[in-house]
């Protein structure tokens, strides 16, 4: 797939371009730039959900949706031709009987690297989750780390962006935590377990520039303030006008009931790695991500709250 070059526009290479943070990518960069996105998704009803965009002719004019296996070289390969940059967001939080963390992480990037290093691309940029290192106990952070290694392994420069809790506009997370702040009551597992949520947009924000710098390196990014699971819900509750009380439930409760439904059932709504991921502490200082990315500073809890419900 050729692509006819012009020095002022970048081709963009977008695997998971379906999910919440590639549908954003994707929409922002046809908005506010003159670039061209090839949008990788891997089966007909994601290709439909980036036919939804709400896109204008001319914007659609510049996109292009391919449908694909992450794993198949050729056929990513063919996909990668003419893109200057690629943005992988392929990544589950829950392992399930057929979906496996190695599929998902570490052999997607072991084919992206590969394929990258033979093409166009000159910068790869990779959502990786806060606390990831191929050396964690979590069977998630684990085969993330060790997809970040695969990653940064590769020729072609690489930026791993390792993101906590992100809240944007129509996601799952942001609508559960509205859902939840809005209840009088509700139970939580270890309440005081440390969230640092970041806005999509400055996700989104540090995606381009990491890609514009052609950053080479692994940078922790998160929201400007880390504060407890349960203040996070009052202060979301507090700006909806309205309180709610939260109840703490031991962890191991969780633990025990996400062993046992991932025994028994083969979508189980919980499980134990992905318990762990969410109960994990984020308290990271953003500002060497920031400062790396010439980036000015992060949406506060208050305002990004104010962005979901104006949604
Ligand atoms: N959102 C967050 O809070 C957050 C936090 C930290 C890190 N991240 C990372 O950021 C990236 C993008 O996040 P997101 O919120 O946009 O995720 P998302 O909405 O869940 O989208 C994930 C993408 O990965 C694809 N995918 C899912 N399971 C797959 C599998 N087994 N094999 C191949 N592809 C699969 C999905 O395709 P289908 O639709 O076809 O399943 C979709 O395109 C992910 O890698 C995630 O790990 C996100």
């Amino acid at each position: 797939m050729p692509i006819a070059q012009n020095d002022n526009q970048q081709h963009w290479l977008i695997t998971g371009a379906n999910g919440n943070l590639g549908r954003r990518l994707v929409k922002e960069l046809l908005t506010a730039s003159a670039d061209h996105v090839r949008a990788v998704v891997r089966s007909a009803r994601a290709a439909d959900q980036i036919a939804n965009l709400g896109l204008t002719p001319q914007q659609n004019a510049r996109l292009e949706v391919v449908t694909l296996n992450y794993t198949d070289e050729a056929a990513l390969a063919e996909a990668a031709d003419g893109c200057s940059r690629a943005v992988h967001l392929v990544g589950i939080l829950k392992e399930t009987k057929t979906a496996a963390y190695r599929d998902a992480h570490e052999l997607s990037c072991m084919t992206l690297a590969k394929v990258c290093d033979q093409s166009t691309v000159t910068h790869i940029t990779y959502l990786s989750i806060l606390g990831s290192t191929a050396q964690s106990s979590n069977a998630c952070l684990a085969s993330k780390g060790a997809a970040e290694d695969i990653l940064l392994a590769a020729a072609t420069p690489t930026c791993v962006l390792r993101v906590p809790m992100v809240l944007g506009e129509g996601d799952y997370a942001s609508a559960a935590l509205l859902g939840r702040a809005r209840q009088p009551r509700s139970f939580a597992f270890r309440p005081e377990s440390l969230e640092q949520p970041v806005y999509a947009g400055d996700v989104t924000a540090a995606i381009r520039q990491a890609a514009a710098l052609c950053h080479d390196g692994a940078l922790d990014l998160a929201g400007p303030e880390s504060l407890s699971r349960r203040a996070l819900l009052q202060r979301t509750a507090a700006c909806m006008g309205s309180t709610t009380q939260v109840l703490g439930l031991p962890l191991s409760i969780g633990f025990a009931f996400a062993g046992i439904v991932q025994t028994l059932l083969a979508n189980p709504p919980l499980t134990t790695a992905m318990l762990g991921v969410l109960d994990h502490d984020d308290d990271i200082d953003p500002a060497p991500a920031l400062h790396a990315l010439q980036l000015s500073g992060l949406t506060a809890i208050e305002e990004t709250v104010g962005h979901l419900l104006a949604n």
